[in-house]
């Protein structure tokens, strides 16, 4: 099926490569000609194992390009929209600029029948405003969340846990008579789109348009929510000399409950929880609503109150000062897997050592460019070895296995200069680094 993706970075980039893998004729269109330049090349903008493959790919077959003319979407079938929403600089809002932008700059070339299918992160009840837009001239306008992992995209995209799309009218059995037949007709549209994923039995669920929006937001808002409400028995675990880390291995054999993502640390950032439960918070206050969800502020505040934690457990290692003490700082990505840094926690926590005095060297396999080019008064060192060499003390903040599991502590003891270890996200072998004479301290750990 031809299509277009309007909006090459993160989202829409790996989403243009992975429908050209899977057999459609795809054309990516953004108004960045730098990224344009790099795409049409096969190069990845950004660090996302698996994508550089696939574009290569997709661009030597010929059934992928890039462009920075919209008028390359003519003759799609189906149009994808992949804009960045980030958070509004007057406040915890989404801005919804480039959303809108995309679509007035994609109607004069949709021909009727074509589907408008948004997959950018928006508030509730912004697709129904857009519809009447996208209506005018024939087309459909459909809600697709996406809701891939950064380090994890490509499979993601390909072989999703779950497909949701928003259409008109929605698709309630029981009031068949409601149907809206445009709507369904675009949900067939889309399960074509995503046939390989649909033949395999993944659960293809067809909502109204503020249903699929709000899908978006609740599992995001849910994951930032078990993620702090971890974060909240590690406060706990502080003042009693509770583990964190077996506290969650217990609660999370119940089935009801689940191990994954609650893991205790310095809690979550990246491009998309935080600024989402705080547009979330921000459209439920527009509704009226804001009680509902008057939680996620406590969310937010748990999260960022981990960062503070983890400072003060290397100004308390080191006696009650980190001044002119060099501090190695292992990781700068907001997680593994990544070289994205927006909201990350690793480079906070880092920023506010440099603050206190501390001399601060950062290093990260993938995101040391970002990182320096965000914060340049912060030093950069390529070598794991290098960064902790006469360290006073080492945190780890992003949990790489070539810090968490490759960095023997024996090996560290003959580099550094101080014996002190603060491990931000609870992945090292507590045990194997007080053996080897180290002090350590975990988040919400004896
Ligand atoms: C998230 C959602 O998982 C994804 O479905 C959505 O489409 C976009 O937002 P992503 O931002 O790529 O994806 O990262 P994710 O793996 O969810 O991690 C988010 C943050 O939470 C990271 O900073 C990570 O370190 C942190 N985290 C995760 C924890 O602190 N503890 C955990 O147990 C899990």
């Amino acid at each position: 099926m031809r299509m277009s993706v309007i909006g090459c970075g993160y989202l829409g980039a790996v989403h243009a490569a992975a429908m050209a893998s899977i057999g459609h004729e795809v054309v990516g269109i953004d108004v960045d000609a730098r990224k344009i330049d790099a795409l049409s090349k096969g190069e990845a903008p950004f660090f996302e194992p698996g994508l550089p493959e696939i574009l290569r790919d997709g661009v030597a077959s010929g059934r992928l390009s890039f462009t920075t003319d919209m008028a390359a979407a003519h003759g799609a079938k189906v149009h994808f929209i992949g804009v960045g929403t980030p958070q509004r600089a007057d406040g915890y809002a989404a801005d919804l600029t480039y959303v809108n932008a995309a679509v007035d700059a994609l109607l004069p070339h949709l021909s009727a029948g074509d589907i408008v299918a948004g997959k950018s992160t928006v508030p509730v009840g912004t697709a129904a405003e857009l519809a009447e837009r996208v209506e005018a001239t024939g087309a459909t306008l459909v809600w697709n969340p996406e809701f891939l992992r950064e380090g994890w995209a490509v499979q993601d995209t390909i072989d999703p846990d779950r497909l949701v799309v928003g259409v008109p009218g929605g698709s309630d059995v029981s009031t068949h008579s409601a149907r809206s037949t445009t709507g369904e007709t675009a949900a067939d549209v889309l399960r074509e789109v995503y046939h390989p994923a649909v033949a395999k039995g993944t659960p293809f669920i067809v909502t109204d348009l503020a249903t699929a929006e709000l899908v978006k937001v609740a599992a995001n808002a849910f994951l930032a929510t078990k993620i702090s409400f971890i974060n909240a028995m590690a406060e706990i675990a502080e003042v009693t000399g509770a583990d964190v880390t077996q506290l969650a291995d217990a609660i999370g054999h119940d089935a009801r409950i689940g191990r994954r993502f609650l893991g205790a640390g310095i809690g979550f950032g990246g491009g998309c929880l935080p600024k989402d439960i705080r547009a979330f918070s921000a459209r439920a206050e527009e509704l009226g609503r804001g009680e509902s969800v008057a939680f996620l502020r406590e969310v937010d505040e748990i999260n960022l109150r981990r960062r503070d934690r983890a400072v003060q457990l290397v100004v308390d290692g080191l006696g009650g000062t980190v001044f002119e003490k060099k501090i190695a700082v292992l990781g700068a990505a907001f997680k593994p897997h990544s070289d994205d840094i927006r909201d990350s926690p690793a480079l906070d926590v880092a920023v506010r050592l440099h603050g206190l005095g501390a001399r601060v060297v950062v290093t990260d396999p993938e995101a040391i460019d970002n990182a320096r080019a965000k914060h340049p008064q912060l030093t950069y060192e390529t070598s794991r070895d290098e960064t902790i060499r006469d360290a006073d003390a080492v945190i780890l903040v992003t949990e790489w296995d070539e810090y968490r599991r490759e960095l023997p502590p024996e090996h560290a003891s003959t580099l550094t200069r101080g014996r002190v270890v603060v491990d931000g996200r609870n992945g090292l072998d507590a045990a194997a680094w007080r053996a080897a004479g180290w002090t350590y301290y975990g988040m919400g750990r004896p």
